[in-house]
């Protein structure tokens, strides 16, 4: 058998995937970047390379600042939840970083002061007063996106602080006639302040060299060159208070701006790993003469803070720089861009509602290749392409063969090859399917492992292991043909399994192997499978039809109701969004204790046990209950309500009650089976 020299040179890899904002949901357009990312780890893994990958969410800022206010939560609060979120969407798509840490963190904010206080001391730091736009209402300077007003060009209306989506002209907030706070609505004013800049013009030299170091796609390198011409500016990286950051050595009310310390995000949750991992040093992977290498996966909108701030900080800090910044596209959804009212902007969550993590990973895997272009995700191209090439061919391959192994030759492999070219073909593969994956030219990977799949099943339908099955004398050549069939099958999971990692693990059970590149260079002779169980099942069609119904933010009006229902005296309000509902913690809630509030005309105090935990609720529910006969029931309470203080205590919650009112009012009391703590959905 043909045996090809193994890597004995081990690399060291760190790769990051862009941090995504902690102010919303992973969708599908993230998902790309992280499959990519998941992809590429984990074939240097299978490679023998050491790879550590991580990430984090992006805290920081004023949109997630803004928003945590919306919610009555600290953005502390927010950024914890959205953080979990995040972190089991991606672990349910099988992406899994060594660490998936927080940019508001210690380690983090530690970090961004050493690199100002160095970028400091080597004189790339200045002070100077900008005036902008500020909101006296609300007491704080207005980003751009936050400020509305007319065109000062076409005079169109209601246009953003930057850029007019009408003639596409771009101008300074401050430009807009009539502009207004998104925020509070009020007129803004100029107000002067102190900022400070890093000096980006001084890094010219070195970030011309860096570009051209093949440390960027040639597409995106000739991209930047526009800037250069435009000439570099000075960079302002301070935000005044009110800001959710971290404050700047020395300068009381002066914040680092969020795009300061999410890429140096990417060293402290590297450095995290490092402070729970035996042996593995942060040093080594940061210092300028690091001999480890650095790659960064992002979307293009955000080359410019990687390939520009983000080297020359590296660099004016004392530390090393990315090795690669391997910019990706946009994902689009059926040839235009994500929309929330067509049902196009998916969550990873409703995906996975809907349908199996792995179709996504592959179909991203066969777009994907080093170019920037946008990569369209069609539903019937996906369908198809899962359908004919994952289940048609790749798991057709074992579903053929094995149940003869199993059934008719003692589940065990023979222990000849039948063919030993077309083996060794599947192993020559590796040569130039190994140089896709490592140049993430992923969409040559697939076509060269799909050209080895069909290869295969004419392999299998040329010997008609069903036809020779029944004749005695064709015995071993029937456990032959099938053997190799599994054989090639085993190969060519080999190659899917950075891409198909589920896939690959239960391939794994039905062949009693553990796959790594390596297994590449031997055949199974001899050797025991168990029960093949079905691999894959086919994309439905009505799965992506309701996944897409899932995803559509209903913006109807409400109907017309009869008037004779309780809602004509009481119409639907406003509607809010599924998100919206969905923030609503509805629980189970066992009354523990029942009283009556001194003082009180409406209130009883209520102490609910949430299994576990235990809230104080006060309930307007007095003419409708006595207390002793609340106490042991069980209701339903909204426990995530943020507690407020009244003038008996502090409420924790609501419980739901329904009735016209007055004696007839009765809360809400879940069947029997329920328990304390259970969530109502
Ligand atoms: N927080 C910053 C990144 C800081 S990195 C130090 C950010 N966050 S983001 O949530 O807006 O985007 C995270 C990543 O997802 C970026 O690389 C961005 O390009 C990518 N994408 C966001 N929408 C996308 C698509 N529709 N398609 C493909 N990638 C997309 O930017
Ligand atoms: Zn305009």
């Amino acid at each position: 058998m043909l045996s090809q020299p193994k890597t004995h040179h081990t690399r060291k890899i760190l790769v990051t995937s862009a941090l995504p904002y902690a102010n919303g949901s992973i969708h599908l357009g993230h998902l790309l970047e992280h499959i990519q990312t998941d992809i590429w780890t984990r074939f240097q893994r299978m490679r023998g390379h050491t790879c550590y990958s991580v990430c984090a969410d992006d805290a920081h800022g004023t949109p997630v600042m803004l928003k945590a206010q919306q919610l009555g939560i600290t953005p502390e609060q927010m950024v914890a939840q959205t953080r979990a979120e995040h972190h089991q969407d991606l672990l349910d798509f099988n992406v899994n970083y060594d660490n998936y840490y927080v940019t508001h963190s210690d380690e983090n904010k530690e970090l961004c002061e050493l690199v100002y206080n160095r970028l400091n001391a080597a004189g790339y730091i200045s002070q100077r007063t900008i005036s902008q736009l500020y909101d006296p209402e609300k007491q704080m300077f207005l980003p751009d996106r936050f400020v509305k007003g007319t065109c000062p060009s076409c005079k169109a209306e209601d246009q953003n602080g930057d850029s007019c989506d009408v003639c596409s002209a771009t101008y300074d907030p401050t430009e807009l006639i009539n502009p207004r706070s998104v925020v509070s609505g009020a007129t803004p004013v100029l107000r002067d302040s102190e900022h400070y800049f890093f000096d980006l013009p001084q890094f010219e030299g070195m970030l011309q060299d860096w570009l051209k170091s093949g440390a960027i796609q040639i597409e995106m390198a000739n991209k930047l060159q526009e800037w250069f011409e435009k000439g570099l500016q000075q960079w302002d990286i301070s935000r005044d208070a009110p800001y959710f950051g971290f404050e700047i050595p020395n300068a009381p009310g002066k914040f680092f701006y969020v795009w300061v310390d999410a890429p140096v995000g990417y060293m402290a949750s590297f450095k995290n790993l490092c402070d729970r991992t035996e042996g593995l040093n942060f040093d080594e992977f940061w210092n300028k003469d690091s001999d480890a290498e650095l790659y960064h996966f992002i979307g293009k909108d955000i080359t410019y803070f990687h390939c520009l701030f983000w080297p020359a900080m590296l660099e004016g800090a004392g530390f090393r720089k990315p090795t690669g910044v391997n910019v990706h596209g946009f994902v689009t959804v059926n040839g235009a861009k994500m929309s929330k009212s067509k049902g196009t902007f998916i969550k990873g969550r409703t995906y996975l509602d809907h349908l199996n993590p792995e179709y996504l990973r592959y179909y991203f895997a066969s777009k994907s290749s080093d170019a920037v272009s946008d990569i369209d995700l069609n539903f019937e191209d996906f369908a198809q392409k899962v359908n004919s090439d994952l289940v048609g061919k790749v798991v057709n391959i074992a579903s053929r063969c094995a149940s003869f192994i199993n059934k008719r030759f003692d589940g065990k492999l023979s222990s000849n090859v039948l063919e030993p070219a077309l083996v060794a073909e599947f192993q020559q593969a590796q040569t130039s399917i190994s140089d896709a994956f490592e140049k993430r030219q992923f969409s040559r990977a697939i076509r060269e492992i799909m050209a080895l799949a069909d290869k295969a099943n004419q392999f299998i339908d040329s010997n008609a292991p069903w036809v020779t099955i029944k004749d005695p004398e064709k015995l071993q050549f029937t456990h032959d043909v099938c053997s190799l069939g599994i054989n090639l099958f085993r190969l060519l999971v080999v190659y899917l399994k950075p891409v198909l990692p589920t896939l690959a693990a239960q391939s794994e059970v039905f062949l009693n192997d553990s796959l790594t590149w390596d297994s590449l260079n031997n055949v199974l002779s001899d050797h025991s499978v168990s029960p093949f169980k079905a691999l894959m099942q086919r994309v439905e069609m009505d799965k992506i039809t309701a996944m897409v119904e899932d995803s559509k933010e209903n913006l109807e009006p409400t109907k017309t109701v009869d008037p004779n229902s309780p809602l004509a005296k009481d119409p639907i309000g406003e509607t809010i969004s599924f998100e919206d509902f969905a923030k609503v913690d509805l629980r189970v809630a066992l009354i523990a204790k029942a009283e009556h509030v001194e003082g009180a005309e409406k209130l009883l105090r209520l102490e609910l046990d949430l299994g576990g935990e235990s809230k104080q609720v006060f309930a307007g529910i007095k003419s409708a209950y006595q207390p002793e006969d609340l106490v042991g029931k069980h209701t339903v309470m909204v426990a995530n309500l943020a507690p407020r203080k009244m003038r008996f205590g502090l409420s924790e919650g609501m419980v739901l009650a329904a009735g016209p009112g007055g004696k007839d009012l009765f809360i809400l009391e879940p069947h029997t089976g329920a328990k304390p703590g259970m969530k109502v959905k």
